[in-house]
Formats: C-alpha cells, sequence, structure tokens
C-alpha cells in the first residue's frame, strides 16, 4: 500500500490532502502541520529549510513512497534542495499562474510575503509574458485563517489590496480555505492549486498511461510501529505532530462529508 506524507506550516496543506485522498482513496496519508512555527511566509528562509528537512526526515522514518509540500512557501524556499536530500519524490505546491493568465490579463497572485520574493515565483510568472501580474505578499493572512479555525475573526478588507482583477491565484494553501469570499470580493474567479498538485502525485505513483511510468508496483515498505501514530481516521489518514488533534478537527469540519 502506497504511504504518502503531507507536510505544511499548519492547516492550508488540509485542503491539498482532501484533494490527494479524493484520487488515491487506498493510499495511507500522513499529515503533518507545524502550525505551532505558522507562520512559515515572514521567517527567513533558513528556518523553512530546517523545519521542512524535520518534517521529511520524520516521512523518512515512517517509510513514506513519496512526499507533499503542501506549502507554496516551502516549495518556493527549498523543494529542489529537499530532492537533493531525500531519495523519495518531493512534489511542491506552486501558485496556478498558467491557468489564470488563460483566463484572464490583470491577474493578482496573492501569497506569503516570503513567496512574493522567491526566485522561483518570479520564473513562473516569466512564462506568461502577455499576461499583467500583481503580486501581493500578505504579511498576516495565513495566520488569521489559522486563528479564524481556532474561533477568531477575519475580515479580507482588512488583509487584501483593493484593485479589479480578471482573477485571482491563491499562492498559499491557507487561503483556499477562503475561496468563495475570496473570489466575492473581487468578483473574479480564483485558481488554487490543490487539485493539481493532487494529479501530479497521482501520475507520479500510478503512472500516467503506462503503469510502468508509475512507482506504485515497485515499492512496498514496512510501516514503522509508532505508538504516536495510532490516530487514524477515515480515509487512512494519520495526524501526526504537535497539533495533530487540531488539524484532525479542521480536516473533518471543513472536508469530511463532502470526500
Ligand atoms: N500554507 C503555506 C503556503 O502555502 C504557508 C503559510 C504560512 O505559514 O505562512 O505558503
Amino acid at each position: 500500500m502506497l504511504r504518502i506524507g503531507v507536510f505544511d506550516s499548519g492547516i492550508g496543506g488540509l485542503t491539498v490532502l482532501r484533494e490527494c485522498v479524493r484520487l488515491l482513496p487506498r493510499a495511507t496519508f500522513y499529515y503533518l502541520g507545524d502550525n505551532r512555527r505558522a507562520p512559515y511566509g515572514s521567517r527567513p528562509a533558513g528556518e523553512i529549510v530546517s523545519f521542512t528537512r524535520e518534517a521529511l526526515s520524520f516521512f523518512r522514518k515512517e517509510g513514506v513512497d513519496a512526499a507533499v509540500l503542501a506549502c507554496n512557501t516551502a516549495t518556493a524556499v527549498c523543494a529542489a534542495q529537499m530532492r537533493g536530500e531525500f531519495s523519495f519524490p518531493v512534489i511542491g505546491t506552486e501558485p496556478a499562474v498558467l491557468p489564470a493568465a488563460r483566463a484572464a490579463q490583470r491577474v493578482l497572485v496573492l501569497c506569503t510575503p516570503r513567496t512574493a520574493v522567491s526566485v522561483r515565483l518570479c520564473s513562473l510568472l516569466s512564462r506568461c509574458p502577455d499576461t499583467h501580474f500583481t503580486v501581493f505578499g500578505a504579511p498576516r493572512l495565513a495566520a488569521a485563517v489559522e486563528e479564524r479555525m481556532r474561533g477568531g475573526t477575519l475580515s479580507l478588507s482588512d488583509h487584501l489590496p483593493a484593485g479589479n482583477y480578471g482573477a485571482v491565484v491563491l499562492g498559499c494553501t491557507h487561503y483556499a480555505f477562503l475561496k468563495e469570499e475570496i473570489s466575492a470580493f473581487y468578483s473574479a474567479p480564483v485558481f488554487d492549486s490543490a487539485a493539481g498538485v493532487a494529479r501530479r502525485l497521482f501520475s507520479l505513483l500510478e503512472g500516467d498511461a503506462d503503469d510502468e511510468a508509475g512507482i506504485k508496483n515497485h515499492i512496498c515498505k514496512v510501516l514503522n510501529k509508532n505508538k504516536s501514530l495510532q490516530k487514524m481516521t477515515q480515509k487512512n489518514i494519520y495526524f501526526v505532530g504537535n497539533d495533530s488533534i487540531f488539524n484532525e478537527s479542521v480536516y473533518k469540519r471543513m472536508f469530511i462529508f463532502d470526500i
């Protein structure tokens, strides 16, 4: 059975996890949210590298077949480096710039401050020279999403820039919880990356047309017997790490009825 680690700074990656579970319902998932150290988006790159390495080392001990960085910020800062350090495939999450550019000429890219200044985002945007992008690194929006899920309030106008845009890209997985609200705020379609990441994971593991391309049949590992992994919810998801109970409760609250 396939084992997949999914990592984010907090609850944002749950939106990616949901899509991965939809496409790979028989796989076993480990969700690790680093909520206590979130948000990552205003941290120095070195810290993000070290936290991401910690998470992937945890997944390695569990014998995962692949890991998903369900975090645009960690992907922008260190996906390439992590691919060099770990032997299992590391799938990243990138802002859905290309589909948004197909839909509109003026596109707002919402992301964390760290992603906003990344070389990776810059090179992604350069692939759409005919589109006018406005990149906005929201300093506190990811934290506000975490807080809202713990009962706090969130007003979008405190966090988002005004303007008219034909499409909005959600370049942070936390923002996907606000998809409908952000779409209404700008009266524009909103693009997130969750389904694209899940499709990438699926094709990597299962192969596209040719099953030989997938790794499903090539890997069979023994699950570590670790007491911290006793907690499993529907669809074979283990929520691990310090905030496992919170992440599991958000996942159930938001998604359990539509998977
Ligand atoms: N969810 C993360 C992302 O996609 C990071 C949010 C944060 O911790 O700043 O960028």
